[in-house]
């Protein structure tokens, strides 16, 4: 059985944060809704109490019942965790004279508290609060303080019990990953067993046992979640699983041809299906983005679809849907919710079940599995690429001409990227042909009149915000050269200076 910590979810958006380093830890750990603690469940060796927009005294603040755990397991809360066990065992909470937000120092530290084992004097901690903790219940002490908070951290006497006002998990919190090792490690007795080549072995286990004899497919998109799904399947039950990968005609220069090399090479069991001629059929003329997407959306599931249907005896669609995409958060309304990225679409009638071997997984956390699995470092690290590919960065309708024309510029900024070693600094990068746009240009004698091409490259965690990379202008300068030189139809290049937000990543 997985041991695993219990991350109880109070709205608060670090949450997902504590769960990441509680993995970077070699920790398996799973964030449920505060009032969904799995009573029962004899795997589960800690939890962690989380933090919240509300203070305690909010009306429509979360209450978890504390006697579902305490005393039988330990139990950290941060933050509005820390303040909830404090002010339900009868402690006081108080708004602060001032919000408190940002970096502090822990001037007291109560050496013998195993939660501070091995910390510095004067550690950095980050603070976010508007209420603070006056007074602790009885049997409780304070094993840190501030200048500002003197109940920085506190600890029960007879129990397991910690709190803490700061946020260890963000990486301000400069000694916060250590506190989580203690609370982990030392106090829960956590073993670190959870390791790329653990998941892996138990992971192909339990596929085994899962499917059986019966079939799978799969839709493979070149990225990296579908395609270490597709080997750890591979790993598990071999060509019962059917991978289908639908070329729409607007992935990169080569794509194509280059990953189905990848897959084959790897032992998958791959069908390749050149689907372009649809798609540029039933895109002729449409500029509207949002249209685009849907016609690209549905054309892509009939594809799949049909493909699909060949295998006739399939009981089951792989996905590569990854923790992230599965996350119920709350927010502060106070409603669940959840989003779920789904290739599907699949007719009911095909009574196909879900299978999501990496359901357990961050990005982070796939890649070192595809490493430990054996796939080429090219297919593991590349960039996101959206689903509609090439579609979104043609601006206005789409041409397999303006596709040429922008998969040689792509590839001309991609290539350089690797050549320079920027490839791997830039979450994300990518050309987009402003193809409504013309200007005039001088090329030997000649005058030009044709479209601009824009370079994007941004810095990322998580594509939710994005800062546009600094990548050097002589790079720059290079591939603008190389571009307009080497692809005709292009005779100006631009460097897009944007952030997310407010702007997006993708231009359309
Ligand atoms: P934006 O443009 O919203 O992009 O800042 C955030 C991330 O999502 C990708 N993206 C898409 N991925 N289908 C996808 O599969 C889409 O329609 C789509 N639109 C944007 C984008 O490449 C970036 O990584």
């Amino acid at each position: 059985m997985q041991e695993k910590i219990i991350i109880l979810d109070f709205g608060s958006q670090t949450t997902q944060l504590i769960a990441r380093r509680l993995r970077e830890l070699d920790t398996f750990c799973e964030i449920l809704p505060y009032n969904k603690f799995p009573v029962g469940d004899d795997s589960v060796i800690g939890v962690i109490l989380a933090g919240s927009p509300y203070s305690v005294y909010d009306p429509e603040a979360f209450k978890v019942d504390l006697s579902q755990f305490m005393g039988r397991i330990p139990v950290l809360g941060i933050c509005y965790g820390a303040q909830f066990i404090s002010h339900t065992l009868g402690g006081r909470v108080e708004p602060a004279n001032s919000r408190e937000y940002g970096r502090a120092n822990l001037g007291f530290i109560d050496s013998e508290s195993p939660l501070f084992k091995g910390f510095d004097s004067g550690s950095q901690v980050w603070m976010s609060h508007g209420d603070t903790i006056t007074a602790l219940p009885q049997g409780y002490h304070a094993i840190a303080s501030t200048d500002n908070v003197h109940y920085a951290a506190y600890q029960a006497d007879e129990m397991p019990v910690y709190g803490v006002q700061f946020h260890p998990e963000v990486s301000h919190s400069l000694q916060g990953t250590l506190l989580l090792r203690n609370f982990v490690v030392d106090i829960c007795g956590g073993h670190q067993d959870w390791s790329p080549a653990n998941f892996v072995e138990t992971t192909v286990e339990e596929l085994r046992k899962q499917i059986g004899k019966d079939r799978v497919i799969l839709g493979l998109s070149g990225g990296v979640d579908s395609s270490v799904s597709a080997v750890l399947l591979n790993r598990a039950i071999g060509h019962q699983l059917t991978c289908i990968f639908v070329d729409h005609g607007m992935l990169r220069k080569d794509e194509f041809k280059n990953v189905m090399r990848d897959y084959e090479g790897l032992g998958l069991n791959v069908i390749g299906v050149d689907a372009s001629e649809k798609f540029f059929q039933d895109l002729a003329g449409v500029k509207e983005p949002e249209k685009k997407r849907k016609i690209i959306g549905r054309d892509f599931i009939e594809v799949f679809d049909a493909e699909a249907r060949k295998i006739t005896d399939a009981r089951w669609l792989a996905q590569g849907t990854i923790y992230p995409d599965r996350i119920e958060s709350l927010n502060i309304t106070g409603k669940v919710i959840k989003s779920h990225h789904n290739v599907g679409g699949l007719p009911e009638e095909m009574n196909l079940q879900l299978c999501e071997p990496l359901r357990w997984l961050f990005k982070d956390e796939v890649r070192r599995v595809g490493r430990q699995l054996g796939m080429p470092e090219h297919l593991i690290s590349r960039h996101p690429f959206p689903g509609p590919g090439l579609a979104v960065r043609i601006l206005g309708d789409i041409t397999r001409e303006k596709v040429r024309v922008l998969q040689e510029a792509d590839d001309i900024f991609i290539q350089g990227l690797r050549q320079w070693g920027l490839y791997d600094q830039v979450w994300q990068a990518g050309a987009i042909l402003l193809s409504e746009v013309r200007s005039v240009g001088v090329m030997g004698d000649e005058r030009t009149y044709e479209n601009p091409v824009a370079l994007r490259a941004v810095t990322s965690s998580d594509a939710m915000t994005a800062d546009w990379a600094h990548l050097p202008y002589d790079f720059l300068a290079q591939v603008s050269n190389e571009i307009i030189n080497k692809v005709r139809g292009v005779n100006r290049v631009c460097y897009d200076i944007s952030s997310k937000p407010p702007a997006t990543i993708e231009w359309e």
